[in-house]
Parts: structure tokens; sequence; C-alpha cells
């Protein structure tokens, strides 16, 4: 098996590509940038080519480009994929790739997927993987790459394309806009050297959210915040809620602070059972 990972000088190209060839599998990277790939092709022996090149000599086809990038590429390689390849993108949205591969990718099978680790993963046990098939086809192959996965440990969930990206609004949107405004806030109010010596358990688990989501590529969060369909609206609605939670704090309104806590706490154990 011969794997094409276009983008894999990047973060998660180079991941997947150690975890391929840790799989005894053949990888051929492709990049946009020759000292990259020499690079790599350096590090850890691996064949470089172009786009068109690397898909041309592979069975599968791993995209891993940012979401700027991805109608370019589809539309370069397009015209070279053989009834019997596969193509798969590892974009952090899902609608917008897997359209852009139904509108231009006529022949093999295409799919859409989402692991749900970032480049510094260790390895891909107990890690989260999103397959979004959309039709008979890809839902066969979908189901024998989600067993493949699944002998490797992985917890692999199947959804739709839209699902997919409803659900990331609140899994990746929300946390990164909270971390990174977290981080925002911390660093023009308070000493933050003074107060990481003072930190109990709940500072401890803030501060570890703000500084991993300020510790990703900009780039990415931000292309995230603006891909994600319905995150405004999600975000928006975190800020009504402190506001409205700020309020009950200034209008020193002790008891009403702590009968909405109670309904938090009451709704969350229901849901834990
Ligand atoms: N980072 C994460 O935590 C994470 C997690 C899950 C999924 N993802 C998804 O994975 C994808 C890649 O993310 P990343 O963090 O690895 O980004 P990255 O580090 O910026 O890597 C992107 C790679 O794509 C290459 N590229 C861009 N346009 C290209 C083109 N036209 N032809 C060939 N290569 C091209 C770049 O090559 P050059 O450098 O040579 O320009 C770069 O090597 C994104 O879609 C992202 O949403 C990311």
């Amino acid at each position: 098996m011969k794997v094409a990972i276009i983008g894999g000088t990047g973060k998660m190209g180079r991941w997947f590509t150690k975890f391929f060839l840790d799989e005894g599998m053949q990888v051929i990277v492709s990049g946009r940038n020759k000292e990259k790939l020499l690079k790599i092709k350096d590090e850890l022996g691996v064949e470089i080519a172009d786009n068109v090149n690397a898909v041309k000599s592979a069975d599968r086809i791993f995209i891993s480009v940012p979401m700027e990038n991805f109608k370019e590429v589809v539309r370069e390689i397009r015209s070279h994929i053989r009834p019997d390849q596969v193509v798969m993108d590892i974009c952090s949205v899902k609608e917008f790739p897997v359209k852009v591969m139904h509108e231009h990718i006529e022949t093999g099978i295409t799919l859409g997927t989402h692991p749900m680790f970032g480049p510094r993963a260790e390895n891909i046990q107990n890690q989260n993987f999103i397959l979004t098939p959309t039709n008979n086809k890809e839902r066969k192959f979908a189901d024998d790459f989600k067993s493949w996965l699944e002998e490797r440990k992985v917890n692999v969930s199947i959804m739709s394309p839209r699902k997919h990206d409803e659900l990331m609004s609140a899994v990746l949107g929300l946390p990164h806009f909270i971390g990174i405004a977290i981080c925002d806030t911390l660093l023009n109010c308070v000493d933050l050297v003074e107060t990481r010596k003072a930190a109990g358990t709940s500072f401890k688990l803030l501060l570890t959210l703000a500084e991993t989501v300020a510790s990703q590529d900009p780039e990415f969060c931000a292309s995230l915040q603006m891909n994600l369909p319905n995150v405004e609206s999600v975000e928006s609605f975190f800020c009504e809620k402190s506001i409205e939670w700020l309020n009950t704090i200034k209008r020193k309104d002790k008891s009403a602070f702590a009968d909405k806590m109670r309904v938090v706490k009451a709704k969350l154990e229901k849901i834990s059972v």
C-alpha cells in the first residue's frame, strides 16, 4: 500500500507520514516548498514529488493542507485520480472540503475525515477520529477504514459533514475562543507570574486551557474561527450567558446566583448519569 500525503511537509502531514511509515506502508510526500520537501526526505527517508506525481504513484491520497488551499489542490489533482484510488482529507471543517471533493473528483472514492488530535499527539491509540461518508460507496470504505483504525484502538465516529461542523463549533471553536480570551484577560489584568504561584486546582485547569490554545498555530486557529459554520452563534450565546452571570454578580444577588448554579448542576447531573 502506498499513501500520498499532499501537504506532508506541514505539521499534521508530517505526523501522518511517520504514522503510515510506522505501519509499514510506502509514503510519498508532496508540498509547495522544495527545501521542506528535501528536509523530510532526508529525515524520514520518504519519496518526494509534486502533487500530481505523488497522486499518480499512490493507492491512497491523504490531503493535509489548510482549508484555504484545499480547493486549489483538489482542482490540480482531479484529472489524475484513477477509479481504484481513495482520496481522503483531514480538514478540521467537513462540509466545505467534502463538497469540493464531490464537485471536482469524478473518479475514485472520496472520504472526509477529521483526526481529533494535533501534531503533538504521541500516538493514535485512544484518539477520536471522525469519518463523514455521504453515499454508499463512501460508507463502505468508511466502514473498512473504521475497522482498520479500531484495530489500532482509535475511537471512530461516523456522522454527516453538517453534523460534524455543528459539533465542532462547540468542540473546537468554543474552547479556542474561551482559551484565547482567558489568556488575553489574564495577561492584561493580573500579574500572571504571581498568580501562578498562588494557583489552586481550578486556576491551574483554566491556565492549561489558555496555554494549550495560545500555543497553537494562529493561522490554524483563525481559519477555524472563520470557517466553522455556526461558531459565531455558539460564541455569541456564551457571551450572552457571561453577561447574564455578571449582571447577577453586579446586583449582588447571592440567592439568584446560587439558584442559577443549582439549575446548572441539576441539568449536568441528569445527563452525566
Ligand atoms: N493542526 C491541528 O491540530 C490539526 C488537527 C486536525 C486536523 N487539522 C487539519 O489538517 C490540515 C493541515 O493542518 P496543519 O496544522 O498540518 O497545517 P500546516 O502545518 O500549515 O501544513 C499545511 C501544509 O500544506 C502545504 N500546502 C499548502 N498548500 C499546498 C498546495 N497547494 N500544494 C501542496 N501543499 C500545500 C503546506 O506546504 P508549504 O509549507 O510548502 O507551503 C504545508 O506543508 C488542515 O486542514 C487542518 O484543518 C489540523
